[in-house]
């Protein structure tokens, strides 16, 4: 029932109710012109009348009698909601509520015209005829005007998703490991793409691609507000690589670690929200999980040991609360990362091991026992760029591991098989090292919601290692620019930036017990 406190004519309720005194008056025009004709053919006219004074007589009922019903029946609609809230109504409810107050509407016209002899009286096959045809005529104007705007909002959402088709990337931390294989698969593509770096590894990683008419590179810290503001200006994605990355490089110096890897990211992804930057992937890592012996996957409880662990996660929390319809987040946790790209690290596991296997004959390991997921740089990089090209919903504030279920090893297989690849080798377990890491992951979902499919297998991944060192591409495997933690501890960082760390120490605490599920997945 309609509530005529807040009921005000708008010009589209008028425009609807004349719509509706026009479809009301063509019903009754045609259910008079069926009975007219219908006469005309098969029964004969009494009263004496011709055919003639018979068409005047019937254009005399449309005349006299049209505007009383149309009045009672856009009452009738108007009392029923009809141009208040069946907008909200859907389908068979909506054809129901059409059906009632045609019917009510042409009864009180019926009940009125008998009751007051209100001549001239309608002819009773032409008054059921027009009902008919009004339902009809209304429900199908109905019908028609939810499929029309359908098809409007549809080409409106296409529009609007055109508009906002990505072009100009901003890749923070770009010309490190990740962001060196990822840079010429952007640009290959023809994305127009912005680098913000600090360059702390050179230009070595990015040489061939300098001169690129399709690469920015704009060398700055990444904390610096004015210089993230600027960078991010005109672009419609960003990605977020940059970090002080692994446990021993983030315990050199936590106070730098929590600037660097979260209050920065908090700080860029608002500036991103703020410019009206939509999509915004962040590398994460699947140290989150720490350790733990069960297969796990995004839901899983997350078990860090250490700050690199603990900042990542702070972050992901930080990005999935600022989630809304302008802001998508999607966090990737990297598997273990092994293979070449432009700027090959040797402090990661394979690479390691595969270089110590070739220069000294030797592959330590500790225990062994340990679980870790392996995934190559290249693919690591074609899972970012999955993420950017993926429709917005399917990525929307979602969290992915980035892996493969098959490239699960523990650290003594990954030994053995460096072993069986390098054959001058021998495979030597040490004393534990402390590295208490140990989780195997589950990679389902990066499949199945994004088609990922990594391309390299760790062998094929080893051999590449060990090719570059053979043929002397890599020459000192053991120099500070491939190892994160040797070049920050001999080279130092300057941390000319001072700010506020008290909300993120509350934040970093909060992770030491995460709950299972307070992530999306
Ligand atoms: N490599 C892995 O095995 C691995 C695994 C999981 C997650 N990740 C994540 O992926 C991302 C990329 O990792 P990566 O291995 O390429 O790292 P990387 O150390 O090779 O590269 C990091 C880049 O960030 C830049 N950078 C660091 N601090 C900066 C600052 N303050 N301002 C501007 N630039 C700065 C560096 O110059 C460098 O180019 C990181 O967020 C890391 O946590 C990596």
């Amino acid at each position: 029932m309609l509530d005529w406190r807040s009921f005000r004519f708008s010009r589209e309720i008028v425009l609807r109710m004349a719509a509706d005194t026009v479809l009301l008056n063509v019903s009754l025009m045609l259910a008079l012109a069926v009975r007219y004709f219908y006469l005309v053919a098969f029964e004969t006219i009494e009263n004496g009348l011709t055919y003639n004074q018979m068409f005047w007589a019937y254009v005399t009922y449309f005349s006299k009698r049209s505007w009383l019903l149309t009045a009672i029946c856009l009452i009738v609609f108007l009392m029923s909601g009809f141009y208040t809230y069946s907008r909200a109504y859907q389908g068979r409810y909506k054809a129901l509520i059409i059906f009632q107050a045609v019917s009510l509407g042409y009864l009180i016209f019926s009940f009125l015209c008998y009751m007051f002899d209100l001549t001239p009286q309608l002819p009773r096959g032409a008054v059921l005829l027009a009902w008919l045809v009004s339902v009809g005529l209304l429900m199908a104007a109905r019908g028609w005007s939810m499929i029309w705007r359908d098809v409007v909002r549809t080409e409106l959402q296409h529009d609007k998703r055109a508009e906002r088709a990505i072009r100009n990337v901003l890749v923070i931390g770009g010309a490190g490991y990740i962001g060196s294989a990822l840079l010429p698969k952007l640009l290959e593509k023809g994305y127009q793409v912005r680098l913000l770096d600090l360059l702390l590894y050179g230009t070595e990683p990015i040489e061939g691609l300098l001169n690129h008419p399709r690469l920015e590179v704009v060398r700055a810290d990444f904390r610096a507000i004015d210089k993230v503001v600027e960078a991010i200006r005109g672009m419609d994605a960003v990605i977020h690589l940059g970090a002080i990355v692994g446990d021993p490089a983030c315990a050199l110096d936590e106070e730098l670690t929590i600037e660097v890897n979260l209050m920065a990211t908090r700080m860029i992804a608002e500036v991103a929200k703020g410019s009206g930057v939509n999509r915004f992937i962040f590398a994460s890592t699947c140290s989150v999980y720490g350790a733990s012996d069960e297969f796990l996957d995004e839901r899983s409880a997350l078990n860090p040991v250490s700050l690199y662990a603990r900042s990542k996660i702070a972050s992901e929390h930080v990005l999935t609360r600022m989630a809304d319809e302008t802001f998508a987040p999607t966090l990737l946790r990297f598997g273990t990362i092994y293979g070449l790209s432009g700027r090959t690290r040797f402090d990661l596991v394979v690479n390691l091991l595969t270089a110590k296997a070739i220069v000294e004959g030797r592959i330590t390991v500790s225990g062994g026992d340990q679980w870790r997921p392996f995934v190559h740089v290249d693919d690591a990089a074609l899972a970012v760029f999955k993420a950017l090209e993926a429709p917005v919903p399917a990525v929307h504030n979602q969290v992915f591991n980035v892996g493969s279920n098959e490239q699960n090893y523990t650290i003594s297989q990954v030994g053995e098989t460096i072993e069986r690849l390098v054959p001058s080798s021998e495979l030597i377990d040490v004393a534990f090292d402390g590295d208490r890491r140990n989780y195997r992951v589950n990679f389902s979902k990066i499949h199945q919601a994004l088609g990922f499919v990594p391309q390299w297998t760790l062998e094929q991944g080893i051999n590449q290692v060990v090719e570059a060192i053979q043929s002397g591409k890599v020459q000192d495997y053991t120099h500070a620019k491939f190892s994160n933690v040797k070049f920050l501890s001999e080279e130092g960082m300057t941390r000319s930036i001072n700010r506020q760390t008290g909300w993120a120490h509350e934040l970093l605490n909060e992770t030491i017990v995460t709950q299972v599920g307070s992530l999306p997945n």
